[in-house]
């Protein structure tokens, strides 16, 4: 049995993934988030806030006696306020953080703390962004957590590096590239005032320059497939098919 963790299922680029995941049923699927979201054989719903760090904390990973493959998938995430620092609400900020970064680190802590022994095939799949590559104006504490996210997932990759090869779990932070989900309704939708990049996201939308959540989920369930592919930690979808455009053998 394929078993998978993935955060941020009720819709968006999670759902897709989960959708797409469902298909097969040596797959077991493990979803979270606020809203609901309906178990179906292979489907088991787990309502968390992960911007509520004890709860996050308490939460236990499974024995999997059966396992060939055990995934981890760090995808909810939120833009948070889009203001200028200055101008933000300080409980917004810390639950922007905690969602986007002490979350992860803490699902990874306890994944790895749970499955690290094991001697199935396991990895961890942090979305990121292109925002913590590169920094965008009104988008403080998403951009520093994303790049946060990425921090900690090549701080993993030196910390297995450290172990026998046969018992490393492997770790990529992938950047999605710009998907067509709500994350991109509230961009299109903030005050100009706000935010003076508003028009180029709205261009972007009007100028059908936005992947699907389902074109997106198809490359990460490619690299869950293809792990050996890719040897550097942080990745970014526009990327990896560029790559593939030049080399379709690849
Ligand atoms: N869309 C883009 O252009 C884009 C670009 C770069 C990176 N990304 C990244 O891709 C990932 C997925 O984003 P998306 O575009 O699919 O966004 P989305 O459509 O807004 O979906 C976000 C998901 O995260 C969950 N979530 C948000 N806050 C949560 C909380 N406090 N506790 C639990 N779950 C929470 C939401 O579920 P509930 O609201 O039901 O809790 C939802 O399932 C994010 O990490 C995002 O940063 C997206």
């Amino acid at each position: 049995m394929k078993y998978y963790f993935v955060t941020g299922t009720s819709r968006g680029i999670g759902k897709s993934v989960c959708d797409r995941l469902s298909e097969d049923e040596n797959h077991q699927i493990f979803g979270f988030s606020r809203s609901d979201v309906q178990d179906n054989k292979n489907y088991r719903h787990i309502p968390l806030d992960l911007s509520d760090i004890q709860k996050t904390a308490q939460y236990e990973f499974p024995e999997l006696c059966d396992a060939e493959l055990i995934v981890l998938i760090n995808n909810a995430g939120s833009l948070g306020e889009i203001k200028h620092i200055g101008s933000r609400n300080a409980g917004n900020i810390v639950e922007n953080i905690n969602i986007n970064l002490t979350a992860p680190l803490l699902l990874m802590n306890a994944f790895t703390a749970k499955y690290q022994d094991l001697k199935c095939q396991r990895l961890i799949l942090n979305i990121s962004s292109g925002a913590g590559r590169h920094a965008v104006e009104s988008w403080s504490s998403y951009c520093a957590s994303k790049a946060g996210l990425d921090m900690l997932s090549e701080v993993f990759k030196i910390e297995q590096n450290m172990r026998p090869a046969e018992n490393r779990i492997t770790v990529f932070s992938l950047a999605p590239g710009i998907v067509d989900t709500r994350m991109q309704d509230e961009i299109r939708n903030v005050d100009t005032s706000d935010f003076s990049g508003k028009d180029l996201f709205v261009s972007y939308k009007n100028q059908n320059l936005l992947w699907s959540s389902q074109k997106v989920s198809e490359y990460i369930i490619e690299i869950i497939e293809n792990t050996e592919k890719y040897k550097d930690t942080i990745l970014d979808v526009r990327t990896i098919e560029l790559q593939n455009k030049k080399n379709p053998k690849r």
